[in-house]
């Protein structure tokens, strides 16, 4: 986790010695070096809340890191060593595979089983399934596949997460989706008869979703920044146009209109920045035990209004923008299809609202115990 925090701060941040990225030396460099070999960045105070980056490469980003955290955090000395340098150099691609045709937010009802086996003299398991949005399934050399490997259905107990390697014979892709007039790397994947050894194993057998929860608070904060800086680069954006463009000799700016919208933006902004780096120094001061307890709310407010506000703000420079801002001569309408997804994916807004609801009345977290006595 923090090696993730570590990123999101660096990005999120002119500042690089920010005290979010307080974190071990070693995992520090490594990914700031990353980082910067990818989007050279001036240094601070180059006015980068998004460091001078597109939404599409913030997209880009976005994607690269969810599984080194996974599996920084839960994988075994052997799969970290396996896994975790070479997936920094780029010859290992990993799929998180949670999701189901029928089963999103619940997965504690996901139908993909494992079941005990033995092949060859060789102990573990045998897996059958389907999965649904699967990022990177085309590039990726291996499948992190969630299954049933005991209890019923609606248990949160009984899940386990395996390493699948992606050309397995029985691992067959279904189609590739398309949404919202975008071409995606998300498949929809079956699983049939495969074979893996226990060692294959990610994480603590029959408590996968641990390594789900961890991994949806990790996306979801860092959905949150990515939201953050493709909303100060819509805002930032619309404001330059704004001063640039004369329409009847005038400068567009000059017009309230144009100016409150943007006000309103620019100042929610601004709070949410505030509150998205609170939330990511707590994050990496806690066991992720703690994280669940203590702020899972304020992750899932920092989620939720991120993204809505993104898609917000890119709808507004849209507006700002006119006919080349609709087009795709301007990023806007991409970072709006982009970021609209953020508003479902690691769960959607609704789902957020009732978990901050569910700490707001003490049906859990911190205030449990007291409001359960009022
Ligand atoms: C989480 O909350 C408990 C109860 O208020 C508190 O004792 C603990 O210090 C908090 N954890 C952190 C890391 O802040």
């Amino acid at each position: 986790m923090r090696f993730y925090i570590t990123i999101m701060a660096l990005l999120l941040s002119s500042v690089v010695a920010s005290p979010i990225a307080r974190v071990n030396n070693r995992d520090r460099l490594e990914s700031e070096a990353a980082i910067k070999k990818r989007f050279p960045m001036k240094g601070p105070g180059d006015g980068a809340g998004v460091a001078g980056i597109t939404g599409r490469e913030w997209i880009e980003l976005s994607f690269k890191l969810h599984d080194i955290c996974a599996c920084l955090g839960f994988g075994s000395e052997e799969q970290k060593k396996q896994l975790i340098w070479r997936r920094l150099e780029g010859t290992v691609r990993m799929t998180f595979g949670l999701m189901e045709p029928s089963h999103g937010s619940d997965a504690t009802f996901i139908k993909t089983k494992a079941t005990r086996a033995v092949k060859d003299g060789v102990e573990g398991w045998t897996i059958n399934g389907m999965k649904m949005w699967q990022s990177n399934q085309h590039k990726a050399t291996h499948c992190i596949v969630f299954a049933r490997t005991s209890g019923n259905p609606g248990n949160a107990i009984g899940i386990t997460a395996f390493f699948v390697p992606a050309k397995a014979e029985g691992v067959k892709v279904l189609s590739y989706e398309w949404t919202f007039n975008m071409p995606t790397d998300l498949a929809t994947v079956s699983f049939t008869n495969i074979f893996v050894p226990d060692s294959a194993i990610f994480g603590p057998i029959n408590n996968g979703l641990a390594i789900a929860q961890s991994f949806v608070h990790e996306n979801r904060i860092r959905q949150a920044a990515s939201s953050l800086g493709a909303t100060v680069f819509c805002i930032t954006e619309s404001v330059k146009y704004a001063r640039q463009r004369k329409p009847f000799g005038e400068e567009l700016a000059k017009n309230q209109a144009i100016q409150f919208p943007l006000v309103e933006l620019a100042m929610q902004a601004e709070m949410l920045r505030l509150l998205i780096r609170k939330t990511a120094w707590e994050m990496d001061r806690m066991e992720q035990k703690e994280v669940e307890r203590n702020i899972s709310d304020k992750v899932s407010m920092c989620n939720y209004w991120a993204n809505r506000l993104c898609t917000q703000a890119a709808d507004r420079a849209i507006q700002v923008h006119g006919g080349i801002g609709y087009s795709r001569h301007k990023p806007f309408e991409h970072i709006y299809r982009h970021h609209r997804r953020y508003r479902i994916t690691e769960d959607s807004e609704e789902i957020q609202m009732r978990k901050v609801a569910a700490y707001l009345f003490g049906y859990i977290g911190l205030k449990k115990e007291a409001f359960s006595k009022l």
